[in-house]
Protein backbone atom coordinates (compact mmCIF):
# COMPACT_ATOMS: atom_id res chain seq x y z
CA UNK A 1 0.00 0.00 0.00
CA UNK A 2 1.39 3.61 -1.15
CA UNK A 3 1.31 6.22 1.23
CA UNK A 4 -0.40 9.27 -0.81
CA UNK A 5 -2.70 10.82 1.80
CA UNK A 6 -3.33 14.50 0.14
CA UNK A 7 -6.12 15.96 -0.75
CA UNK A 8 -6.26 19.77 -2.18
CA UNK A 9 -9.68 22.19 -1.66
CA UNK A 10 -10.11 24.55 -4.45
CA UNK A 11 -12.57 27.04 -2.26
CA UNK A 12 -12.79 29.60 -5.32
CA UNK A 13 -13.61 26.54 -7.98
CA UNK A 14 -17.16 25.70 -8.06
CA UNK A 15 -19.37 22.84 -10.03
CA UNK A 16 -22.66 23.46 -9.60
CA UNK A 17 -25.37 23.28 -7.26
CA UNK A 18 -26.11 19.78 -5.19
CA UNK A 19 -29.66 19.10 -5.34
CA UNK A 20 -31.13 19.16 -2.02
CA UNK A 21 -33.52 16.55 -3.12
CA UNK A 22 -30.38 14.27 -2.82
CA UNK A 23 -31.18 13.97 0.47
CA UNK A 24 -34.77 12.82 -0.11
CA UNK A 25 -36.45 9.93 2.21
CA UNK A 26 -38.91 7.18 1.08
CA UNK A 27 -42.01 6.12 3.08
CA UNK A 28 -44.21 2.78 1.71
CA UNK A 29 -47.20 1.39 3.70
CA UNK A 30 -44.73 -1.38 4.51
CA UNK A 31 -44.60 -2.93 8.00
CA UNK A 32 -44.78 -0.59 10.41
CA UNK A 33 -43.12 2.92 8.85
CA UNK A 34 -46.51 4.57 8.31
CA UNK A 35 -48.69 2.73 10.51
CA UNK A 36 -47.25 3.35 14.29
CA UNK A 37 -44.18 5.42 13.08
CA UNK A 38 -45.82 8.20 11.26
CA UNK A 39 -49.55 7.76 12.00
CA UNK A 40 -50.59 6.87 15.26
CA UNK A 41 -54.11 7.99 15.05
CA UNK A 42 -55.66 10.85 16.39
CA UNK A 43 -57.15 8.66 19.16
CA UNK A 44 -53.78 7.41 20.98
CA UNK A 45 -51.75 8.15 23.80
CA UNK A 46 -48.60 9.00 22.04
CA UNK A 47 -48.64 12.75 21.93
CA UNK A 48 -49.84 13.45 18.30
CA UNK A 49 -50.87 16.20 15.81
CA UNK A 50 -54.20 15.22 14.01
CA UNK A 51 -52.75 11.92 13.81
CA UNK A 52 -49.10 12.44 13.09
CA UNK A 53 -46.63 11.46 16.02
CA UNK A 54 -45.41 14.94 17.40
CA UNK A 55 -41.84 13.15 18.72
CA UNK A 56 -40.93 12.02 14.72
CA UNK A 57 -41.98 15.17 12.92
CA UNK A 58 -39.65 16.99 15.26
CA UNK A 59 -36.79 15.05 14.87
CA UNK A 60 -37.58 14.57 10.98
CA UNK A 61 -37.33 18.73 10.53
CA UNK A 62 -34.32 18.38 12.61
CA UNK A 63 -32.89 16.88 9.63
CA UNK A 64 -34.59 18.99 6.94
CA UNK A 65 -36.02 16.43 4.55
CA UNK A 66 -36.40 18.08 1.21
CA UNK A 67 -38.73 14.92 -0.19
CA UNK A 68 -40.53 12.39 0.88
CA UNK A 69 -41.64 9.62 -1.11
CA UNK A 70 -44.81 7.41 -1.35
CA UNK A 71 -47.07 5.57 -1.34
CA UNK A 72 -44.40 2.78 -2.57
CA UNK A 73 -42.21 1.16 -3.04
CA UNK A 74 -44.17 -2.28 -4.61
CA UNK A 75 -47.09 -0.84 -2.55
CA UNK A 76 -47.46 1.66 -5.09
CA UNK A 77 -48.43 -0.56 -8.03
CA UNK A 78 -51.88 -2.14 -5.79
CA UNK A 79 -52.89 1.08 -4.66
CA UNK A 80 -56.38 2.31 -5.07
CA UNK A 81 -55.93 6.11 -3.90
CA UNK A 82 -59.98 6.37 -3.52
CA UNK A 83 -59.72 3.74 -1.28
CA UNK A 84 -57.62 6.00 1.19
CA UNK A 85 -59.92 9.59 1.22
CA UNK A 86 -63.19 10.39 3.29
CA UNK A 87 -63.99 10.07 6.48
CA UNK A 88 -61.81 7.51 7.68
CA UNK A 89 -64.12 4.53 9.50
CA UNK A 90 -65.81 4.32 6.12
CA UNK A 91 -62.51 3.86 4.12
CA UNK A 92 -62.11 0.03 2.32
CA UNK A 93 -59.59 -2.35 3.67
CA UNK A 94 -57.56 -3.94 1.63
CA UNK A 95 -55.08 -6.92 2.03
CA UNK A 96 -50.73 -5.33 1.57
CA UNK A 97 -50.13 -8.70 -0.39
CA UNK A 98 -46.67 -7.59 -0.71
CA UNK A 99 -45.76 -6.72 2.74
CA UNK A 100 -46.69 -9.75 5.42
CA UNK A 101 -50.46 -9.82 4.10
CA UNK A 102 -51.11 -7.49 6.85
CA UNK A 103 -54.84 -5.83 6.68
CA UNK A 104 -54.39 -2.42 5.54
CA UNK A 105 -57.12 -0.06 6.76
CA UNK A 106 -56.40 3.20 4.73
CA UNK A 107 -56.28 5.49 7.43
CA UNK A 108 -53.48 6.87 6.00
CA UNK A 109 -54.52 8.62 2.51
CA UNK A 110 -53.90 11.40 -0.01
CA UNK A 111 -55.06 14.35 2.98
CA UNK A 112 -53.21 12.51 5.67
CA UNK A 113 -49.60 12.16 3.35
CA UNK A 114 -49.99 16.26 2.47
CA UNK A 115 -50.56 17.11 5.98
CA UNK A 116 -47.67 15.12 6.94
CA UNK A 117 -45.32 17.10 4.66
CA UNK A 118 -47.07 19.88 5.21
CA UNK A 119 -45.67 19.51 8.83
CA UNK A 120 -42.33 18.36 7.92
CA UNK A 121 -42.16 21.36 5.77
CA UNK A 122 -41.12 18.92 2.34
CA UNK A 123 -42.13 18.61 -0.78
CA UNK A 124 -44.33 15.51 -1.85
CA UNK A 125 -43.20 13.11 -4.25
CA UNK A 126 -46.32 10.84 -4.92
CA UNK A 127 -45.31 7.35 -6.88
CA UNK A 128 -48.76 6.24 -8.93
CA UNK A 129 -50.49 3.07 -10.07
CA UNK A 130 -49.02 1.45 -13.28
CA UNK A 131 -48.71 -2.17 -12.56
CA UNK A 132 -52.45 -2.74 -11.50
CA UNK A 133 -54.04 0.45 -11.88
CA UNK A 134 -55.72 2.79 -15.29
CA UNK A 135 -54.82 5.65 -16.90
CA UNK A 136 -57.89 6.87 -15.84
CA UNK A 137 -57.52 6.12 -11.83
CA UNK A 138 -53.84 8.00 -12.38
CA UNK A 139 -55.46 10.77 -14.34
CA UNK A 140 -58.04 11.79 -11.76
CA UNK A 141 -55.45 10.96 -8.83
CA UNK A 142 -54.05 14.32 -10.26
CA UNK A 143 -56.79 16.09 -10.62
CA UNK A 144 -57.75 15.42 -7.48
CA UNK A 145 -54.62 16.80 -5.82
CA UNK A 146 -54.14 19.61 -7.65
CA UNK A 147 -56.77 20.73 -9.87
CA UNK A 148 -58.26 24.19 -8.42
CA UNK A 149 -61.41 25.20 -10.65
CA UNK A 150 -64.65 23.20 -10.70
CA UNK A 151 -64.24 19.15 -11.69
CA UNK A 152 -65.61 15.91 -10.28
CA UNK A 153 -62.52 15.65 -8.64
CA UNK A 154 -61.87 18.64 -7.02
CA UNK A 155 -65.10 18.94 -5.80
CA UNK A 156 -64.97 15.50 -4.07
CA UNK A 157 -61.37 16.74 -2.81
CA UNK A 158 -63.39 19.90 -1.42
CA UNK A 159 -66.40 17.60 0.00
CA UNK A 160 -63.22 15.76 2.16
CA UNK A 161 -62.63 19.06 3.46
CA UNK A 162 -59.58 20.22 1.35
CA UNK A 163 -60.69 23.35 -0.41
CA UNK A 164 -57.67 24.12 -1.70
CA UNK A 165 -55.07 22.23 -4.50
CA UNK A 166 -52.52 21.18 -3.53
CA UNK A 167 -48.95 21.77 -4.87
CA UNK A 168 -47.46 18.59 -6.14
CA UNK A 169 -43.98 18.76 -8.16
CA UNK A 170 -43.00 15.26 -7.84
CA UNK A 171 -45.42 12.16 -9.54
CA UNK A 172 -43.94 8.88 -10.40
CA UNK A 173 -45.49 6.92 -13.04
CA UNK A 174 -45.36 3.37 -12.04
CA UNK A 175 -42.63 1.76 -9.52
CA UNK A 176 -40.30 -1.23 -10.28
CA UNK A 177 -42.08 -1.98 -13.73
CA UNK A 178 -39.73 -4.66 -14.48
CA UNK A 179 -40.79 -6.72 -11.18
CA UNK A 180 -43.36 -5.77 -8.39
CA UNK A 181 -44.72 -3.16 -10.98
CA UNK A 182 -46.21 -5.59 -13.18
CA UNK A 183 -43.07 -7.88 -14.51
CA UNK A 184 -42.56 -6.32 -17.77
CA UNK A 185 -40.27 -5.87 -20.33
CA UNK A 186 -38.82 -2.52 -21.14
CA UNK A 187 -39.94 -2.01 -24.63
CA UNK A 188 -43.73 -2.57 -23.16
CA UNK A 189 -43.08 -0.25 -20.20
CA UNK A 190 -41.60 2.34 -22.40
CA UNK A 191 -45.03 2.54 -24.31
CA UNK A 192 -47.11 2.23 -21.35
CA UNK A 193 -45.47 5.14 -19.55
CA UNK A 194 -45.74 7.27 -22.57
CA UNK A 195 -49.31 6.51 -22.14
CA UNK A 196 -49.82 6.79 -18.50
CA UNK A 197 -47.89 10.49 -18.58
CA UNK A 198 -49.73 11.94 -21.33
CA UNK A 199 -52.77 11.82 -18.69
CA UNK A 200 -50.61 13.34 -15.92
CA UNK A 201 -51.80 16.69 -15.75
CA UNK A 202 -50.28 20.14 -15.69
CA UNK A 203 -53.32 22.21 -13.73
CA UNK A 204 -52.87 25.76 -13.91
CA UNK A 205 -49.35 26.91 -12.66
CA UNK A 206 -48.92 23.36 -11.32
CA UNK A 207 -45.88 21.93 -13.35
CA UNK A 208 -45.19 18.25 -12.32
CA UNK A 209 -42.03 16.74 -12.82
CA UNK A 210 -42.44 13.23 -14.49
CA UNK A 211 -40.34 9.97 -12.88
CA UNK A 212 -40.17 7.08 -15.40
CA UNK A 213 -40.06 3.76 -13.74
CA UNK A 214 -36.24 2.48 -14.14
CA UNK A 215 -33.53 0.24 -13.92
CA UNK A 216 -32.96 -2.47 -11.05
CA UNK A 217 -29.29 -2.12 -10.27
CA UNK A 218 -27.50 -2.83 -13.41
CA UNK A 219 -29.71 -3.62 -15.86
CA UNK A 220 -28.25 -0.94 -18.50
CA UNK A 221 -30.77 -2.28 -20.78
CA UNK A 222 -33.47 -1.09 -19.19
CA UNK A 223 -32.02 2.03 -19.22
CA UNK A 224 -31.26 2.09 -22.79
CA UNK A 225 -34.74 1.42 -23.92
CA UNK A 226 -36.25 4.18 -21.76
CA UNK A 227 -34.02 6.72 -22.98
CA UNK A 228 -34.60 5.89 -26.60
CA UNK A 229 -38.02 5.52 -27.16
CA UNK A 230 -39.47 7.91 -23.94
CA UNK A 231 -37.00 10.31 -22.85
CA UNK A 232 -38.90 13.47 -24.50
CA UNK A 233 -41.89 12.19 -22.04
CA UNK A 234 -39.88 12.16 -18.56
CA UNK A 235 -37.74 14.89 -16.49
CA UNK A 236 -36.62 11.76 -14.36
CA UNK A 237 -35.57 7.89 -14.69
CA UNK A 238 -35.42 6.27 -11.12
CA UNK A 239 -32.40 3.92 -9.96
CA UNK A 240 -32.39 1.54 -7.33
CA UNK A 241 -29.98 -0.17 -5.54
CA UNK A 242 -29.70 -2.12 -2.35
CA UNK A 243 -26.51 -2.65 -0.67
CA UNK A 244 -26.24 -6.35 0.42
CA UNK A 245 -24.08 -8.03 2.20
CA UNK A 246 -25.08 -11.25 1.53
CA UNK A 247 -27.29 -12.77 -1.14
CA UNK A 248 -30.73 -11.48 -1.21
CA UNK A 249 -32.46 -15.03 -1.36
CA UNK A 250 -30.13 -17.21 0.71
CA UNK A 251 -29.59 -14.72 3.32
CA UNK A 252 -28.70 -10.95 3.18
CA UNK A 253 -26.68 -10.90 6.26
CA UNK A 254 -27.06 -9.61 10.00
CA UNK A 255 -27.96 -5.93 10.61
CA UNK A 256 -25.55 -6.51 13.76
CA UNK A 257 -24.09 -9.84 14.43
CA UNK A 258 -21.67 -9.74 11.75
CA UNK A 259 -18.60 -11.39 10.65
CA UNK A 260 -15.66 -8.94 10.64
CA UNK A 261 -15.15 -9.66 6.40
CA UNK A 262 -18.80 -8.38 6.39
CA UNK A 263 -17.65 -4.79 7.33
CA UNK A 264 -15.80 -4.73 4.12
CA UNK A 265 -17.72 -6.20 1.91
CA UNK A 266 -20.74 -3.72 2.73
CA UNK A 267 -19.26 -0.77 2.61
CA UNK A 268 -17.24 -1.99 -1.09
CA UNK A 269 -21.28 -2.76 -2.48
CA UNK A 270 -22.13 0.88 -1.20
CA UNK A 271 -19.46 2.46 -3.03
CA UNK A 272 -20.45 0.02 -6.26
CA UNK A 273 -23.54 2.83 -6.93
CA UNK A 274 -20.80 5.06 -8.25
CA UNK A 275 -19.92 2.60 -11.04
CA UNK A 276 -23.91 2.10 -11.80
CA UNK A 277 -24.42 5.74 -11.52
CA UNK A 278 -21.99 6.13 -14.41
CA UNK A 279 -22.58 3.61 -16.52
CA UNK A 280 -26.38 4.63 -16.38
CA UNK A 281 -25.54 8.05 -17.00
CA UNK A 282 -23.09 7.37 -19.60
CA UNK A 283 -26.22 5.70 -21.48
CA UNK A 284 -28.70 9.08 -20.63
CA UNK A 285 -25.46 11.12 -21.71
CA UNK A 286 -26.39 9.55 -25.62
CA UNK A 287 -30.01 10.77 -25.59
CA UNK A 288 -29.58 13.73 -23.15
CA UNK A 289 -26.42 15.12 -23.40
CA UNK A 290 -27.77 18.60 -21.97
CA UNK A 291 -28.70 16.45 -18.65
CA UNK A 292 -32.17 17.72 -18.89
CA UNK A 293 -33.45 14.47 -17.35
CA UNK A 294 -32.44 13.71 -13.86
CA UNK A 295 -31.28 10.27 -12.32
CA UNK A 296 -33.53 9.88 -9.67
CA UNK A 297 -32.19 7.16 -7.13
CA UNK A 298 -35.83 7.04 -5.28
CA UNK A 299 -34.48 3.55 -3.59
CA UNK A 300 -31.39 2.78 -2.00
CA UNK A 301 -29.77 1.52 1.01
CA UNK A 302 -29.00 -1.09 3.44
CA UNK A 303 -30.89 -4.11 3.50
CA UNK A 304 -30.11 -6.90 5.94
CA UNK A 305 -32.52 -10.08 7.51
CA UNK A 306 -35.21 -8.78 9.79
CA UNK A 307 -34.60 -8.71 13.54
CA UNK A 308 -35.01 -12.40 15.07
CA UNK A 309 -38.53 -12.49 16.03
CA UNK A 310 -39.90 -10.17 13.81
CA UNK A 311 -42.47 -10.15 10.90
CA UNK A 312 -39.95 -11.15 7.64
CA UNK A 313 -42.47 -8.73 5.37
CA UNK A 314 -42.00 -5.83 7.74
CA UNK A 315 -38.42 -5.49 7.03
CA UNK A 316 -37.24 -4.16 10.57
CA UNK A 317 -33.53 -3.91 11.41
CA UNK A 318 -31.13 -2.26 13.16
CA UNK A 319 -29.13 0.45 12.33
CA UNK A 320 -25.10 0.54 13.26
CA UNK A 321 -21.99 2.58 12.43
CA UNK A 322 -21.96 0.47 9.41
CA UNK A 323 -24.79 1.71 8.10
CA UNK A 324 -23.45 5.38 9.03
CA UNK A 325 -20.61 4.88 6.75
CA UNK A 326 -22.29 3.46 3.86
CA UNK A 327 -24.81 6.41 4.30
CA UNK A 328 -21.93 8.83 4.13
CA UNK A 329 -20.07 7.57 1.25
CA UNK A 330 -23.09 7.27 -0.84
CA UNK A 331 -24.09 10.83 -0.46
CA UNK A 332 -20.35 11.95 -1.55
CA UNK A 333 -21.12 9.70 -4.52
CA UNK A 334 -23.87 11.47 -4.86
CA UNK A 335 -22.69 14.68 -4.47
CA UNK A 336 -19.91 14.36 -6.84
CA UNK A 337 -22.55 13.30 -9.45
CA UNK A 338 -24.69 15.78 -8.82
CA UNK A 339 -25.05 17.08 -12.83
CA UNK A 340 -27.24 14.34 -13.14
CA UNK A 341 -28.06 12.67 -9.94
CA UNK A 342 -31.23 15.28 -8.97
CA UNK A 343 -32.85 13.17 -6.10
CA UNK A 344 -32.48 10.02 -4.35
CA UNK A 345 -34.49 8.82 -1.63
CA UNK A 346 -32.78 6.88 1.39
CA UNK A 347 -35.38 3.70 1.85
CA UNK A 348 -37.09 3.85 4.40
CA UNK A 349 -37.80 7.03 7.11
CA UNK A 350 -38.98 4.73 9.98
CA UNK A 351 -38.95 1.17 11.16
CA UNK A 352 -38.20 -0.23 7.55
CA UNK A 353 -34.66 -0.75 6.21
CA UNK A 354 -32.22 1.81 6.48
CA UNK A 355 -34.32 3.97 8.81
CA UNK A 356 -33.45 7.20 10.38
CA UNK A 357 -35.98 6.61 13.42
CA UNK A 358 -36.98 3.68 15.57
CA UNK A 359 -39.99 3.58 17.53
CA UNK A 360 -41.81 1.31 19.90
CA UNK A 361 -44.87 2.12 21.13
CA UNK A 362 -44.26 5.62 23.00
CA UNK A 363 -40.52 5.20 22.18
CA UNK A 364 -37.88 6.35 19.85
CA UNK A 365 -34.85 6.09 18.92
CA UNK A 366 -32.30 8.17 16.36
CA UNK A 367 -30.13 5.49 14.00
CA UNK A 368 -26.37 6.70 13.28
CA UNK A 369 -27.78 6.60 9.84
CA UNK A 370 -29.97 9.87 11.20
CA UNK A 371 -26.88 11.84 12.62
CA UNK A 372 -24.76 11.17 8.88
CA UNK A 373 -28.17 13.16 7.27
CA UNK A 374 -28.14 15.45 10.01
CA UNK A 375 -24.75 16.44 9.97
CA UNK A 376 -24.54 16.45 5.84
CA UNK A 377 -27.50 18.56 5.79
CA UNK A 378 -25.24 21.72 5.09
CA UNK A 379 -24.65 20.44 1.25
CA UNK A 380 -28.40 21.04 0.70
CA UNK A 381 -28.57 23.20 -2.42
CA UNK A 382 -24.79 24.40 -1.58
CA UNK A 383 -22.29 25.00 -4.34
CA UNK A 384 -20.12 21.94 -4.98
CA UNK A 385 -16.72 22.78 -4.73
CA UNK A 386 -13.45 20.80 -6.16
CA UNK A 387 -11.83 18.82 -4.28
CA UNK A 388 -9.09 16.15 -5.55
CA UNK A 389 -8.80 13.23 -2.93
CA UNK A 390 -5.47 11.39 -2.93
CA UNK A 391 -5.57 8.99 -0.20
CA UNK A 392 -4.30 5.03 0.45
CA UNK A 393 -6.64 2.47 -2.15
CA UNK A 394 -7.83 -0.11 -0.04
CA UNK A 395 -9.95 -3.15 -1.02
CA UNK A 396 -12.99 -3.10 0.42
CA UNK A 397 -14.51 -6.89 -0.34
CA UNK A 398 -14.79 -6.78 -4.14
CA UNK A 399 -14.27 -3.28 -4.82
CA UNK A 400 -10.92 -0.85 -4.39
CA UNK A 401 -11.94 2.45 -3.32
CA UNK A 402 -10.18 5.60 -1.59
CA UNK A 403 -9.68 4.56 2.19
CA UNK A 404 -11.22 8.08 2.53
CA UNK A 405 -14.01 9.55 0.62
CA UNK A 406 -14.92 13.12 0.57
CA UNK A 407 -17.14 16.11 -0.92
CA UNK A 408 -16.84 19.36 -0.18
CA UNK A 409 -19.57 22.42 -1.05
CA UNK A 410 -19.92 26.15 -0.27
CA UNK A 411 -23.50 27.35 1.64
CA UNK A 412 -25.19 30.23 1.08
CA UNK A 413 -24.11 31.39 4.32
CA UNK A 414 -20.44 31.45 2.87
CA UNK A 415 -19.39 28.51 5.40
CA UNK A 416 -17.14 25.81 3.46
CA UNK A 417 -18.23 22.16 4.18
CA UNK A 418 -15.95 19.25 3.91
CA UNK A 419 -17.59 15.39 4.45
CA UNK A 420 -15.01 13.02 5.51
CA UNK A 421 -15.45 9.69 5.41
CA UNK A 422 -13.03 6.99 6.52
CA UNK A 423 -13.86 3.34 5.70
CA UNK A 424 -11.38 1.45 7.37
CA UNK A 425 -12.66 -0.80 9.89
CA UNK A 426 -9.30 -0.77 12.16
CA UNK A 427 -7.15 2.19 10.57
CA UNK A 428 -6.90 5.71 11.17
CA UNK A 429 -6.44 7.71 8.48
CA UNK A 430 -3.65 10.72 8.20
CA UNK A 431 -4.17 12.91 5.65
CA UNK A 432 -3.11 16.71 4.83
CA UNK A 433 -6.02 18.80 3.50
CA UNK A 434 -4.65 21.56 1.70
CA UNK A 435 -7.07 24.50 1.77
CA UNK A 436 -7.11 26.96 -1.19
CA UNK A 437 -8.75 29.96 -2.33
CA UNK A 438 -10.39 31.12 1.11
CA UNK A 439 -8.90 32.91 3.55
CA UNK A 440 -9.61 30.72 6.94
CA UNK A 441 -10.38 32.60 10.01
CA UNK A 442 -12.49 29.43 12.35
CA UNK A 443 -12.21 25.41 11.05
CA UNK A 444 -14.68 23.73 13.66
CA UNK A 445 -15.13 20.08 13.61
CA UNK A 446 -17.25 17.01 14.27
CA UNK A 447 -17.20 13.21 14.24
CA UNK A 448 -19.28 10.36 13.94
CA UNK A 449 -17.47 6.89 15.22
CA UNK A 450 -17.82 4.66 17.14
CA UNK A 451 -15.65 1.67 19.20
CA UNK A 452 -17.22 -1.19 17.77
CA UNK A 453 -18.23 -2.20 14.31
CA UNK A 454 -21.97 -3.11 15.14
CA UNK A 455 -22.02 0.04 17.67
CA UNK A 456 -25.66 1.00 17.54
CA UNK A 457 -28.61 2.79 19.28
CA UNK A 458 -31.21 0.84 21.82
CA UNK A 459 -34.18 1.72 23.37
CA UNK A 460 -32.24 1.46 26.56
CA UNK A 461 -28.88 3.25 25.40
CA UNK A 462 -30.66 5.42 22.93
CA UNK A 463 -27.51 7.51 22.78
CA UNK A 464 -24.57 5.02 22.30
CA UNK A 465 -23.73 6.43 18.95
CA UNK A 466 -24.00 10.03 18.23
CA UNK A 467 -21.94 12.79 16.50
CA UNK A 468 -19.24 14.46 18.88
CA UNK A 469 -16.99 17.86 18.87
CA UNK A 470 -14.04 16.77 16.11
CA UNK A 471 -10.35 18.53 17.10
CA UNK A 472 -8.00 16.05 15.54
CA UNK A 473 -6.85 18.58 13.01
CA UNK A 474 -3.81 21.37 13.08
CA UNK A 475 -3.95 24.16 10.46
CA UNK A 476 -0.06 25.36 9.48
CA UNK A 477 -1.14 28.68 7.13
CA UNK A 478 -3.88 26.82 5.27
CA UNK A 479 -2.45 23.22 5.26
CA UNK A 480 -4.43 21.44 7.50
CA UNK A 481 -3.34 17.86 9.58
CA UNK A 482 -5.88 15.63 9.75
CA UNK A 483 -6.08 12.56 12.11
CA UNK A 484 -9.61 10.56 11.10
CA UNK A 485 -9.93 7.70 13.61
CA UNK A 486 -11.29 4.12 12.18
CA UNK A 487 -15.23 3.63 10.76
CA UNK A 488 -15.47 7.59 10.58
CA UNK A 489 -17.90 10.53 9.39
CA UNK A 490 -16.42 13.89 9.76
CA UNK A 491 -17.32 17.41 9.31
CA UNK A 492 -15.56 19.98 8.91
CA UNK A 493 -16.64 23.37 8.60
CA UNK A 494 -14.43 26.52 7.42
CA UNK A 495 -15.66 30.11 7.73
O1 LIG B 1 -38.12 -0.74 -0.13
C1 LIG B 1 -38.65 -2.03 -0.15
C2 LIG B 1 -39.01 -2.49 -1.55
O2 LIG B 1 -37.86 -2.64 -2.31
C3 LIG B 1 -39.87 -1.56 -2.37
O3 LIG B 1 -41.22 -1.68 -2.10
C4 LIG B 1 -39.58 -2.00 -3.77
O4 LIG B 1 -39.76 -0.97 -4.71
C5 LIG B 1 -38.15 -2.51 -3.69
O5 LIG B 1 -38.01 -3.73 -4.29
Amino acid sequence: MTQKNKMVLNADVTQGKINKNIYGHFAEHLGRCIYEGFWVGEDSEIPNTNGIRNDVVEALRNIDIPVLRWPGGCFADEYHWQDGIGPRENRKRMVNTHWGGVIENNHFGTHEFFMLCEMLGTEPYVNGNVGSGTVQEMSEWVEYMTFDGESPMSNLRKENGQEDAWKLKYFGVGNENWGCGGNMRPQYYADLYRRFQTYVRNYGDNKIFRIAGGANVDDYNWTEVLMREAAPFMDGLSLHYYTIPGDFWLGKGSATNFPEEEWDITIGRAYHIKELIEKHGAIMDKYDPEKRIGMIIDEWGTWYDVEEGTNPGFLYQQNTIRDALVAAVSLNIFNDHSDRVQMANIAQTINVLQSMILTDKEKMILTPTYHVFEMYKVHQDAEKLALHVDTNVVKMGEKEMSQVTASASKAADGKVNITLVNVSKDEDAEFTLDVRGLDISTIKGRVLTAGELDAHNTFENPENVKPEEFTSFQDSDGELAVKMPSKSVVLLTIE
